[in-house]
Order: C-alpha cells, then sequence, then structure tokens
C-alpha cells in the first residue's frame, strides 16, 4: 500500500514524554547498562540534522514527496532525542547541548568531508542514488523499532515503556515510508536494484556506528540484539531487506553485528577467518619451503688452494 504522505505530515507531533512520571525512575532506576545504551540512543537521535544535510546534497532533495517526509522525520527524530535526554537526566547523566555539540566535533574531518563525498557520488550517480537513500533508511528505521523494542523489554519499566511505545510508534511511520519508497524505485530500475545492493554491502553499518566509537557500538548492540530474543529481531530485519526487490539474501544485519561479535553469524565470520587463514599457510607453504631451503642450503666456501671439498651450512 502506498504510503499517505499527506497523512504524516498532517499528523506529525512532537513525541508526547511531558506526562512522564519521572519520580518512578528515582524509585526503580534503569539498569547502568540500559543508561550506556540510551545515550548512545539519544546520540543518534540527536545526530538526525546532521544525517539530513548530507542527504540534502544529494537528488533526494529534488523530490518534493520525499523532502516533505524528510522535514517532518527531522522534527519527529529531534524531539525522540529530547525525550530521551529527560530520562538520562533524571538519573543523573549529564545530557545538555554541550554534549551533543562534542559528539559532532568528535567526527573530526571525516564530518566535513561527508557532504562533499555524498555530493559527488549521488549526483554522478542521478535518481537512482534516491533508491539507496530509501533502502538505508528502511533497514535503520526497522533497526530502531527494534532497538526500542528490546530496550523495552530488557528493562521492563512501565515509565521507560510508556514512552518508548510513543517513539516506536513513529519509528513505524518512518519505515513505512521508507520501505514504500525503497520497494517502488527498485522495482521500476534494474540500474537501482544493482546500486543499491553493491552499496548496502558493501557500506551499510549498524545504526550509528559511524558516528560512536566502536566499544559504544558494540556494547550497545550485545545488549540490544544478543541472545535468542536479540537473534529474532536479526533475523527479522534481514527478512524485511530480503523482499525488497534486488536485495534478497544480503543478510545485512546478520554480518554487520557479527562485526561486532553479536549475533549468529560470529560463528561463520569465524569459521570463514579460519577458512581463509587455512589457505594462506596452504598458499604460503611452498614458498616458505623455498625460503627455508634458501636459507639452509649450504653455501659453498672457496677452496683454500692444494685442499679438498669443503662446505657449511647458513
Ligand atoms: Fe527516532
Ligand atoms: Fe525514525
Amino acid at each position: 500500500m502506498a504510503f499517505d504522505i499527506s497523512s504524516f505530515k498532517n499528523n506529525s507531533v512532537r513525541v508526547k514524554f511531558d506526562d512522564v512520571d519521572y519520580d518512578a525512575f528515582r524509585e526503580r532506576p534503569l539498569t547502568p547498562a540500559a543508561l550506556r545504551t540510551l545515550r548512545y540512543m539519544s546520540d543518534v537521535e540527536s545526530h538526525t540534522i546532521c544525517y539530513l544535510r548530507d542527504l540534502l546534497v544529494t537528488p533526494s532533495h529534488k523530490d518534493p514527496e520525499v523532502t516533505a517526509f524528510l522535514t517532518h522525520w527531522a522534527y519527529e527524530e529531534f524531539w525522540h532525542g529530547e525525550a530521551l535526554d529527560e530520562v538520562l537526566r533524571v538519573h543523573g547523566v549529564l545530557a545538555d547541548y554541550a554534549h551533543i555539540r562534542e559528539v559532532r566535533l568528535a567526527q573530526g574531518v571525516a564530518d566535513r568531508l561527508a557532504p562533499i563525498n555524498q555530493a559527488l557520488a549521488a549526483n554522478i550517480i542521478g535518481e537512482d542514488f534516491v533508491a539507496v537513500h530509501m533502502s538505508w533508511g528502511a533497514i535503520n528505521e526497522w533497526s530502531a523499532h527494534a532497538a526500542y523494542a528490546r530496550m523495552m523489554q530488557r528493562e521492563d519499566h512501565p515509565e521507560l515503556t510508556k514512552l518508548l511505545k510513543r517513539v516506536q510508534k513513529q519509528e513505524t511511520r518512518h519505515l513505512a515510508f521508507y520501505a514504500s519508497q525503497a520497494k517502488d524505485r527498485l522495482e521500476r530500475s534494474a540500474k537501482a536494484r544493482g546500486l543499491t545492493r553493491f552499496a548496502m554491502k558493501a557500506f551499510w553499518g549498524p545504526v550509528g556506528s559511524t558516528i560512536q566509537p566502536k566499544r559504544e557500538t558494540a556494547f550497545v548492540l550485545n545488549y540490544l540484539m544478543g541472545g535468542p530474543e536479540g537473534n529474532k529481531h536479526i533475523e527479522r530485519i534481514d527478512r524485511k531487506m530480503d523482499e525488497m526487490p534486488g536485495l534478497a539474501g544480503l543478510n545485512l544485519v546478520r554480518k554487520a553485528v557479527a562485526k561486532y561479535g553479536v549475533g549468529p553469524g560470529v560463528a561463520e565470520r569465524r569459521r570463514a577467518l579460519v577458512h581463509r587463514l587455512t589457505g594462506l599457510r596452504a598458499a604460503a607453504a611452498p614458498r616458505a619451503r623455498t625460503v627455508a631451503g634458501a636459507l639452509t642450503r649450504p653455501v659453498e666456501v672457496p677452496k683454500p688452494a692444494g685442499s679438498g671439498e669443503s662446505t657449511a651450512t647458513a
């Protein structure tokens, strides 16, 4: 079913969080692991405007339906960050604009180059780039939806659940837009399918992994996607991506989280690595034998005048 952009823009509101009973967190605080994860999530939500900056230099800005969506998407994601920060502050975690600024400054040169690289690549590709953007958005929104579901499940805190259910409801609308746009665009262009498959396989990583230190991403993925329940979400998102024209069988989430030591892909990754190392060892063996042979070959010692044959070993 086509996404109703008119309904989305008319119903876009800031997530309600002024009625949350914050005293409930004082009586029963969230676990340290949940707070560390919430900090990561809030950083990602607050970074949305920077992602938007990089997207507006691409052909996506030419489509008014896409920009109508992005306008409200950025607004809603902004308020997700504000709402999560409120929960962090009740727990004594510093969550203010100085922190958000720190996160942005920590991006360094990569952040300055991002809009330039993106503009160059995307504008050379043209209209088909929008399919990459939409597919990327779909998998990220599915990931966000799953992340909030897992946090509610793990913490089982009534006030947190009340807030996160509202956030999650908005993520559902976001993923519906991205998924419907991606499907349409992939369906009608073979070039878009090839390009998107290549880009997702080569460049996609877990949400937030490009702006957070690797250890934080690993911690958060382990908290949210570790264990049998996490595996179900990994599997579910990958099956959703399989339904996208031209993107079947990529197992993007499974492979991406395995790089951080999480999920069922870790064992496969380890086997593949052992296989590769064994192959390298086999390939290197003849060369090693040649080198060993050269090092241990008897060295010709010049014969002193009038003596018999003589050799030494290197
Ligand atoms: Fe969000
Ligand atoms: Fe979202």
